[in-house]
């Protein structure tokens, strides 16, 4: 039922001529630094001079909540709302808007506007969600730059409950838009609604949080269309667990969301379904299948090819939804486009539903066997009963569920805007404790000469303070030095991060931090501590090197405690491979250099800033375990640029003798000199990182090195922390 795209129709859509191939056309095993370059460009149409905080607290949010509801019930000769509201339509865009995140790897989301672009905006589940965002133009036409794409997407999904009873607990701001599609792994198919490809393993691939290429989530008829509702039930809780959705969230926000609407399938998509948007003609205008059949809409809808709606009064908020799943018996049957779907046996309820646009018509209400699930699964069951039995639990949970699932991505509550942001925190934010009496320059001063005087060496604390940045994810805003959650578990146990030698260095830095903060007066976070004995280890190196460097340094991090940190989601910000510390293990899912790159782009680093931090990181010795892996230099914990004159010096040749790693033989003599690791080798082998390493391995290119290095460390430390827009 889902198949709703057809060649049938497919218009002349000229080949592109003499357009250029890229090297991976060639040579496929090309290491692709796309995710980087785009880092780099930071394209906006905006400007660097645009403050998108700024403009968005200008707004009149309760002007714009009114512009948007009154359109709820404009209904559009070209696109009529059905039962005269567009809440449920718009309901479901924000869902399909945020519902793209995953936990895995903080990927997809609502931050960004990515639905806008494709693939998304031609995903199969997204069908007619064009539609949606047309409707919406006149709203983003008046608010221009000042309200994203991304914001109004959501917003529009809250005004569309609050406009038909249902109460929100609010709503954030803050999403800037993206100017173009996100290089995102959605999985190995080549074809949309494959889902073969992803289990090959025998569990959902990971990152991933669809169990079907082009879905959101799962197949609304069970997998591989089984029409099974405990089956069904197995892939939702993966799914919905793989966006940190338990079973409690999870029913709330089917049971929510299908109080509101209908599904759409009065004909067979195949009979009536033009391709989607990206496949056809440009006098689509970006709007793609088109319905020849009836109307093309109203009555004539087709979307999912499923059909109808799951209560009596679908454009308001009501307790009907669960309700009916446990009054009726739910017989299986087909939608007028032949999708398994499930009605009220024997023709019970047949008239209870009137139709969302002729006033004689009346329908049974339906089913998805996804929605089955929540009455067959034994534990789903056990928690819509509950529900059902006290609606202002069910509302209470829905309200939360829907609020985390719309701003899963935004990270910290700092990054929230707006005067309809809820009271309080919720665990899922990774809240950090605001410091109200932060160290002074002189103060940082003092520190980093006690933190040097103490026994820790420069590479234990560029490796501490890196363990602590490097969890960073800008995907969704988690990680980072903010909070030093790297003092307990689960962190302090990631084997990227040597959990005993974590635990030693903390116990140093500890005491210098009691020491210090007895006194009274300002107070040192472990958070900002970590960060300036990384800088202070850095300045060594530097002037050991004959450098004069200093690191800037912001103080104002704060310290959680294990009771704000929600260790189940945390777990899965472990690196498995830090080509930065050289390390890598059997876990990872990426080759090392793969991996190095992504862990970059996860760190909002551009090509040479990656290059930098490799290279200085080495020289600094700071590799896991402190391992000689690609620690080219013999002078290691010194700021040179040694890792790359070494590495281009012609007078070595290279072996492979394992798994990604490598022996640097004297061409002359054929003595041994170096280790190193595929991360390092690709610096010389891959001629878009040779260049980039070239300008470091220059005559006097160690003074560019320690500069650069110092910029990409400092940016790197202060990623995820208020007022560092760095998401963009
Ligand atoms: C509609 C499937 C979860 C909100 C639909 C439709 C399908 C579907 C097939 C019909 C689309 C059409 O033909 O127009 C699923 C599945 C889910 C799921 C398989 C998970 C197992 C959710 C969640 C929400 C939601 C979590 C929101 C909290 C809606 C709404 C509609 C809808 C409001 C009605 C749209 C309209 O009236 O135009 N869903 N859904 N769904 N869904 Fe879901």
């Amino acid at each position: 039922a889902w198949e709703g795209t057809t060649d049938a129709e497919r218009p002349e859509v000229s080949q592109a001529v003499q357009a250029a191939k890229g090297n991976d056309f060639w040579w496929p095993q090309t290491l692709d630094l796309a995710p980087l370059r785009q880092n780099a460009s930071d394209y906006s149409p905006l400007g660097p001079d645009f403050n998108y905080r700024e403009a968005f607290l200008e707004l009149d949010l309760e002007e714009v909540k009114s512009d948007i509801e009154a359109l709820m019930t404009e209904s559009q000769d070209w696109w009529p709302a059905d039962y005269g509201h567009y809440g449920p339509f718009f309901i479901r865009m924000a869902w399909h808007s945020a519902g793209t995140y995953r936990l895995a790897d903080g990927r997809g989301g609502a931050a960004g506007g990515q639905q806008r672009f494709e693939p998304l905006n031609s995903w199969p589940d997204n069908t007619n969600l064009d539609k949606a965002r047309q409707l919406l133009w006149p709203i983003k036409k008046k608010y221009g730059d000042a309200l994203s794409w991304a914001d109004l997407m959501v917003l529009t999904g809250n005004v569309a409950m609050e406009s038909m009873g249902f109460k929100t607990i609010g709503f954030a701001g803050g999403r800037e838009d993206d100017w173009e599609p996100d290089l995102v792994y959605w999985g190995p198919e080549g074809e949309f609604l494959g889902s073969k490809e992803r289990f090959a393993g025998g569990e959902l691939e990971k990152p991933l949080g669809a169990s079907v290429m082009g879905l959101i989530y799962v197949n609304p008829e069970g997998p591989n269309g089984s029409g099974d509702p405990l089956e069904a039930a197995e892939r939702i809780r993966l799914t919905f667990g793989r966006m940190a959705m338990n079973d409690e969230e999870t029913v709330a926000l089917i049971a929510g969301g299908h109080t509101f609407g209908k599904a759409h399938g009065a004909h067979k998509p195949d009979d009536c379904l033009s391709r989607e948007p990206a496949a056809l003609g440009t006098e689509n205008q970006g709007i793609g299948w088109n319905n020849s059949c009836g109307k093309g809409h109203s009555e004539d809808t087709v979307t999912s090819g499923l059909e109808g709606a799951w209560t009596a009064d679908p454009a308001r908020w009501t307790h009907q939804y669960l309700t009916f799943l446990f009054e009726y018996d739910w017989e299986r049957g087909e939608s007028p486009a032949g999708a398994i779907q499930y009605h009220p046996a024997g023709g019970e309820a047949d008239s209870l539903v009137p139709d969302a646009h002729r006033d004689d018509v009346r329908h049974a209400p339906m089913m998805l066997t996804t929605d089955l699930a929540l009455k067959e699964d034994p534990a789903y069951r056990e928690i819509s009963m509950r529900f059902l039995e006290d609606p202002a639990e069910f509302e209470d949970a829905f309200a939360r569920a829907w609020f985390k699932l719309t701003h899963r991505d935004m990270g910290p509550r700092s990054n929230y805007l707006g005067s309809m942001v809820p009271e309080g925190e919720f665990i899922w934010q990774d809240p950090v404790p605001e410091v109200s009496n932060p160290i002074s320059t002189s103060d940082a001063s003092r520190l980093k000469q006690e933190i040097m005087a103490s026994d820790l060496t420069v590479p234990q604390l560029v490796r501490a303070a890196w363990a602590s940045a490097s969890s960073f994810r800008e995907s969704d805003q988690r990680g980072g030095t903010n909070g030093a959650r790297l003092r307990f578990a689960p962190q302090n146990q990631w084997a990227a991060n040597s959990p005993q030698e974590i635990t030693e260095v903390m116990a140093v830095l500890s005491d210098i931090q009691q020491r210090f903060n007895e006194a009274g007066g300002r107070q040192v976070s472990m958070a900002d501590l970590l960060v300036l004995g990384g800088a202070a280890a850095i300045e060594k190196a530097a002037q050991d090197a004959g450098q004069d460097v200093s690191v800037t340094f912001r103080p104002g991090r704060g310290d959680a405690t294990e009771d704000m940190t929600d260790g189940e989601s945390f777990v899965h910000l472990e690196p498995k491979a830090d080509a930065f510390r050289n390390y890598y293990s059997s876990e990872a899912r990426l080759t090392p250099a793969q991996a190095m790159v992504d862990k970059a782009d996860m760190l909002g680093l551009t090509i040479p800033e990656m290059t930098a931090l490799i290279g200085g990181m080495r020289a600094l010795g700071a590799t896991h375990g402190g391992g000689e892996m690609g620690v080219l230099t013999d002078n290691p914990g010194q700021l040179t640029n040694d890792f790359f004159v070494n590495l281009m010096d012609i007078g070595t040749v290279w072996e492979k003798i394992g798994d990604y790693t490598y022996v640097g033989r004297d061409r002359a003599s054929g003595e041994e000199k170096w280790q190193a690791s595929e991360v390092d080798l690709v610096f010389g082998s891959n001629a878009e990182l040779r260049a980039a390493a070239e300008r470091y391995a220059y005559d006097g290119g160690d003074e560019r090195l320690a500069h650069d290095f110092v910029r990409a460390w400092t940016k790197v430390m202060n990623l995820g922390r208020p007022q560092e827009p760095s998401r963009g």
